[in-house]
């Protein structure tokens, strides 16, 4: 081995070494820049939980720093929710109490959040016998509804639901033992629309009912639903010779009836309004042209069937729940839902203004049908006004405050009467809703920036209440035996299903 292969050799010692120099070097640095940028980021969580103040740094430096030389241990306060309430609006406030039935848990004060609206009337809380519940879609609003009312009458209250556009009450009112009522084409049920509902014991004033005022009563409330439903029909308002020759109509089909010893139907307005086609006025004439062509839709065609006969169902005022199902009604014409509606409501609003009644919860679910049409939203807002004397509290579920100008243009007469019945409304819940349902729910309410964030993020089945001036956050607690009874989402999922397969 020559001495230039012994030189080789070194030469690939020295060279290892200096690489692994080399690679130290390197390793230390990269340790170096770590240490750098774990101490920079440390920093940074420092400050945004302590900001640096301005001006001369006060504490001992380090772990402690700005906290003072001391640790601080303040002894527990204890206070009246109402002195808490005042310190931390909104997040404390002194609740409703227990009176009344539960609903679930009250996400600021962590309580149970009770509700009943005939005991917090009493105690002056609410001074109106209405709430509006308004929410997107699956936000959990015929939940809280369903909740509420089942809950009620097991506490002995009564429950009707005016109008279930999907049926889906069927199975609840069911449930309670209650009467429900399938109207719609092709099925056996006939409501009429002229029966004279259940005569209570004393009038509104409380005062003994008279034969005379209950046939006064009868005659303005058939006088109503007719007019309503030529409206309706005709889609504008009727002229003086309408009224006349309805109202001459009306009489003369009672007539009929009694010699019959049976209540008038529909097809005896149109036979009388027949008769008066032979008048010798012009006016007359034309105008019975006009309403028997009008009515004649009610007992033909689409209409056929449902309420141009006797009533074959009886909705009794002494059952505990009664609901009209109006879910076969899928796909009809409009105007067919909207006497559907009228006949529904008229009928259920006979049965459940009498002071005889006891206390009920009347549901309008889905109501922006209810308030499309001027009649039947001003027999709505009257109904609503007497609410009270009658021990009536109505729920109306809406999708948003915007529905409530559905009901008519910006200025109109029935947009005022829509707001109106906002106003009377002195409990109002509302889900979640989308932001630009919540820019006209936010200044209708008067909400605060804090309640608009919440709105737009609550999660199904919690709702801000309303109550007079509080507000609460409230959860809606269901149990397990209602859980399967509300669900909505397993019938859309069989549906869909359905469909699937056929
Ligand atoms: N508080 C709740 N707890 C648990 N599930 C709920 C609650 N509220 C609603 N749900 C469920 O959400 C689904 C949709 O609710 P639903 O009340 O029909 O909504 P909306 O009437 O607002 O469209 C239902 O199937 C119901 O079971
Ligand atoms: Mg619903």
């Amino acid at each position: 081995m020559g001495r230039s292969t012994e030189h080789g050799l070194f030469q690939v010692i020295e060279d290892g070494r200096e690489n692994r120099r080399e690679a130290q070097k390197a390793q230390r640095q990269l340790n170096r820049e770590r240490a750098k940028r774990r101490r920079e980021r440390a920093r940074e969580a420092k400050q945004d939980r302590f900001p640096e103040p301005e001006g001369r740094k006060v504490g001992p430096s380090g772990k402690y720093q700005l906290r003072g030389m001391h640790t601080l241990a303040p002894r527990a306060v204890r206070t009246t929710s109402h002195t808490a309430s005042t310190a931390y609006p909104f997040v404390a406030g002194p609740g409703l109490g227990a009176q009344g039935l539960y609903i679930g848990r009250d996400m600021n004060g962590g309580g149970a959040f009770c509700f009943d609206p005939w005991s917090l009337y009493k105690s002056g809380v609410i001074s109106g016998m209405s709430m509006m519940l308004f929410g997107q879609v699956g936000t959990g609003k015929s939940s809280l509804a369903k909740s509420l009312a089942v809950r009620q009458v097991l506490a002995g209250r009564k429950l009707s639901v005016a109008s279930d556009k999907k049926g889906e009450w069927t199975r609840v009112v069911r449930g309670l033992g209650g009467t429900v009522i399938q109207v719609g084409p092709g099925l056996e049920t006939r409501l009429n629309p002229l029966d004279p509902g259940t005569r209570p014991s004393t009038d509104v004033e409380g005062k003994p009912m008279t034969d005379h005022a209950w046939a006064m009563m009868v005659r303005t409330r058939r006088m109503s639903i007719l007019v309503t439903l030529a409206r309706i029909l005709t889609d504008r308002d009727l002229t003086s010779p309408e009224h006349h020759v309805l109202a001459g109509a009306l009489d003369s089909a009672v007539a009929t009836a009694a010699r019959e010893s049976r209540v008038p139907v529909i097809p005896d307005v149109i036979a009388a309004l027949q008769v008066q086609r032979d008048d010798e006025d012009k006016l007359i004439v034309e105008a019975a042209s006009v309403m028997m062509m009008t009515l004649t839709r009610v007992s033909s065609g689409d209409l056929a069937g449902m309420f141009d006969g006797e009533t074959t169902a009886v909705l009794d005022s002494s059952a505990r729940a009664t609901s009209i199902d109006t879910s076969a009604l899928r796909g009809a014409s409009p105007e067919a839902v909207r006497v559907v509606n009228a006949c529904a409501g008229a009928w259920t609003e006979a049965m459940v203004t009498t002071r005889d009644g006891g206390q009920r919860l009347v549901i309008y679910e889905e109501g922006w049908d209810n308030i499309s049409s001027e009649a039947d939203l001003r027999r709505m807002v009257e109904q609503w006004k007497l609410a009270r004397a009658y021990g009536i509290f109505n729920v109306l579920v809406l999708h948003k405050i915007a529905d409530l100008e559905m009901a008519g243009d910006k200025d109109s007469r029935m947009a005022a009467m829509a707001k109106s019945l906002l106003s009377d409304a002195d409990v109002k819940v509302i889900y979640r809703q989308d932001r630009s349902a919540l820019k006209v729910t936010g200044s209708e309410m008067e909400l605060s920036d804090r309640e608009r964030a919440l709105v737009r993020s609550l999660p199904k089945g919690t709702g801000l209440w309303r109550l007079g001036d509080s507000s609460f956050e409230v959860q809606n607690r269901l149990t397990k035996a209602e859980l399967p009874l509300f669900d909505t989402d397993e019938r859309m999922d069989k549906q869909q299903n359905e469909e699937v397969s056929a």
